[in-house]
């Protein structure tokens, strides 16, 4: 094969390795690549993490390709991302700044170009793209460039525009994700934010080796934690029939549990084309309780019980709503009591640790929201007027 520019003269290329087959990018058996794509969660976050842990214990990114020396003169992350990645991009804060000591601030991408975001060659601006091609994150990137910021891609398509015009990169090794809602790509996304935060936890000694390393071995624990919410998805599916002729259901979450109930929401929205919302459970004294009426739908992402704080709020949360009227369907850990008495539904979870609950709690909104958007008789794949990859502005 030759590769030419258009006027025929050989052009440069470089060789990379597809490390996946003609099988990867089929249906294999399930109706939908939805179905199959959130079912190879388990093996997509294992391979985000596939060679990335040394022998000593500590991390090794071979793309990042930006210095440890300029790493710990970093004095700013800033993320930019659309969609599902900027969820992606709100959980990397919690991270970043509990692991890193590092400020970080969430963007769409869209929006950062056009404010007077302050850059500077000490900022890291990660953004974060399943594709890689999504215009509004390519520009984002570009306009920080131009302020002469350092650039970091989390990316699943291996030599698209954004890691090609990025310093660095982290591939997350997904595989093909075809289905128009992003389902696995967050999930791999998530365990690439975890790592860089964890990078720049070692490269700047803001947590010792070992420290790192317990959670690096915590994190190769998810695939099996993912498996293990997939196996018990059945209930969730009944439940999402069930719900198939409501008008609007809400997501409540605190701490990362509320970017993961954005991400809840927009797959309802895109998929069952319902009108549903996210919101930080802490807002909703703010305005949004007033919304709760009889029988209204609501989600509720319970933290983990070694956040107590956290934990106990959110159970008064949904004593709140439950006393207006809502039906309450609470996703909890396994073992947590304290939330039976105030859920109509309850939908269990691994133990696993507060920052890395996204990796599981996401899992069952993505099955309910493809299981109520099929009972509907919708095209999961293809959802009305969206496209996989958003190459306009
Ligand atoms: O390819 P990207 O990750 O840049 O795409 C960003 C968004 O368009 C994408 O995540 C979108 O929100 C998903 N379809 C949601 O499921």
């Amino acid at each position: 094969m030759t590769v030419t520019d258009f006027e025929g003269r050989p052009a440069e290329v470089n060789e990379y390795h597809v490390d996946w087959d003609v099988s990867a990018a089929e249906k294999g058996g399930y109706d939908y690549f939805m179905l199959k794509e959130i079912a190879e969660q388990p093996r997509a976050v294992a391979d985000t993490l596939l060679g990335r842990i040394g022998t000593d214990g500590r991390l090794h990114l071979d793309e990042m390709r930006i210095a440890d020396r300029e790493l710990r003169e970093v004095d700013k992350v800033v993320i930019v991302a659309c969609g599902t990645a900027n969820h992606a991009g709100m959980i990397a804060k919690y991270a970043i700044e509990h692991w890193a000591g590092l400020p970080c601030e969430v963007e769409l991408a869209h929006e950062f170009r056009y404010r007077d975001a302050i850059l500077s060659p000490t900022t890291l601006v990660i953004a974060i793209s399943q594709s890689g091609e999504t215009m509004d994150t390519l520009m984002a990137v570009r306009h920080a460039r131009e302020q002469k910021a350092k650039l970091l891609a989390v990316c699943n398509v291996n030599g698209s525009t954004l890691p090609r015009e990025c310093d660095g990169v982290l591939y997350t090794h997904a595989g093909p994700e075809i289905a128009v809602a992003s389902t696995k790509a967050f999930l791999t996304q998530l365990v690439a934010v975890y790592l860089i935060a964890l990078y720049l936890a070692q490269v700047r000694g803001t947590k010792w080796g070992d420290e790192v390393f317990a959670m690096i071995q915590l994190l190769e624990r998810m695939p099996e934690k993912v498996d293990k919410v997939l196996e018990t998805m059945e209930p969730v599916r009944e439940l999402a029939r069930s719900l198939a002729n409501e008008r609007c259901v809400l997501f409540l979450g605190r701490h990362v549990g509320f970017p993961v109930a954005l991400e809840g929401a927009l797959k309802l929205k895109e998929l069952a084309y319902m009108h549903a919302e996210g919101f930080a459970a802490g807002e909703l004294k703010h305005g949004p309780i007033a919304l709760i009426e009889e029988g209204l739908p609501v989600v509720v992402i319970v933290p983990p019980r070694a956040r107590d704080v956290l934990h106990d709020k959110i159970v008064s949360n949904i004593q709140e709503i439950r006393a207006r009227g809502a039906r309450t369907i609470v996703i909890a850990e396994e073992g947590d009591e304290s939330v039976e008495p105030y859920a109509d539904t309850l939908i269990r979870l691994p133990a696993v640790p507060t920052l890395l609950q996204p990796l599981v709690a996401t899992v069952p909104l993505q099955v309910f929201a493809c299981e109520l958007a099929t009972a509907k008789g919708h095209d999961v794949d293809q959802p009305r007027n969206l496209a996989k990859s958003v190459t306009v502005e």
